[in-house]
């Protein structure tokens, strides 16, 4: 069973350790995963099974859909968050924390708030370490339900165009989910943005060696009716400075006049939390989908992940 799951004690820290098989299976699991939810609440298949949720940093959905995933799961949890309260505030490293966990639980979920702190983890952990956000980084397991839901709303992964819109230099969904786009066909992308917050260098470069189909762009207006996938990001005010946030704060917002422009089959993804990017009368409109079908997928692709990482499927 361990050989055709290719997830089995694996740590999870970036979109582009997976192939377009590994999430293949991941999805199927997940399939079965919201049916099991949908008509039983949950199984016990990771019964005896411990996740520590180790979030130094604030969370509600991640968080949330991990314990949520793991007791549905019938697995036990270890819930630290809010880092004021344990010995990291003592000055307590995060190799000593990670080494201290694993001798309680069986996989780790991390989340902080340096770039590769999750790698970091694992490097000391000897049981799977899950990045949950590590800064400005990556946020994996938020792409790989971002690509669940595209994939559930058009059929496939092909053939569609993803317009990323807002403040993107820091915003780590967008990373990891425009890594995993790169898997699919004839898929293009639009990133429109302010100039002082355009993609990360590090994605760009990662999307040039791919060689997907990309541009650049500060005003929505060329691509918007053309887009299929609309994703929208908020200004994250913790990853910089007073001054760049009031530069940008309501300054790339999504209203009406917007999702008028858009195709009747299209879909608006928000990994949330939203602040005041979309605007609150767009979500009644069929195509939004952040507070529906996005929000609720993170717990069946959570709950596969959980269950193929441990080996319990
Ligand atoms: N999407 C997401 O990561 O939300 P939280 O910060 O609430 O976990």
């Amino acid at each position: 069973m361990a050989k055709k799951n290719p997830f089995f004690r694996k740590d999870i820290l970036s979109s582009d350790q997976f192939s377009r098989e590994d999430i293949a299976i991941l999805f199927k699991k997940a399939d079965v995963m919201k049916k099991l939810v949908q008509r039983k609440g949950g199984s016990n298949i990771l019964r005896g099974k411990i996740m520590t949720a180790l979030f130094y940093e604030p969370s509600s959905r991640t968080f949330g859909s991990f314990v949520s995933a793991m007791q549905r799961l019938g697995g036990g949890i270890i819930p630290l968050q809010g880092m004021a309260n344990s010995s990291a505030a003592k000055g307590e490293t995060l190799e000593d924390t990670i080494k201290t966990f694993e001798s309680y639980s069986d996989v780790i979920v991390i989340r902080h708030p340096e770039v590769g702190s999750a790698k970091r983890a694992a490097d000391a952990a000897s049981i799977s370490v899950i990045n949950a956000g590590d800064g400005i980084g990556e946020h994996p397991t938020q792409a790989l339900y971002d690509v669940y839901t595209v994939e559930e709303m058009f059929g496939s992964v092909r053939n569609l165009h993803v317009v990323f819109y807002g403040e993107l230099a820091h915003y780590r969904p967008v990373n990891s989910f425009a890594k995993l786009l790169t898997l699919y066909p004839q898929i293009k992308m639009s990133f429109v943005s302010p100039p002082v917050a355009a993609l990360n260098p590090t994605t760009r470069e990662y999307l040039k060696k791919k060689k997907v189909s990309f541009q650049e762009l500060n005003g929505i207006d060329k691509v918007i009716s053309d887009a299929d996938v609309l994703y929208v990001t908020r200004v994250k005010k913790e990853f910089m400075s007073e001054a760049l946030y009031n530069k940008l704060k309501g300054k790339y917002v999504v209203g009406k006049q917007i999702v008028r422009k858009m195709k009747k089959k299209s879909i608006i993804m928000h990994a949330l939390p939203r602040v005041d990017e979309i605007n609150t009368d767009v979500d009644k409109d069929p195509r939004a989908l952040y507070l529906r079908n996005q929000v609720r997928n993170g717990l069946f692709v959570r709950m596969a992940l959980l269950a193929l990482v441990l080996g319990k499927v």
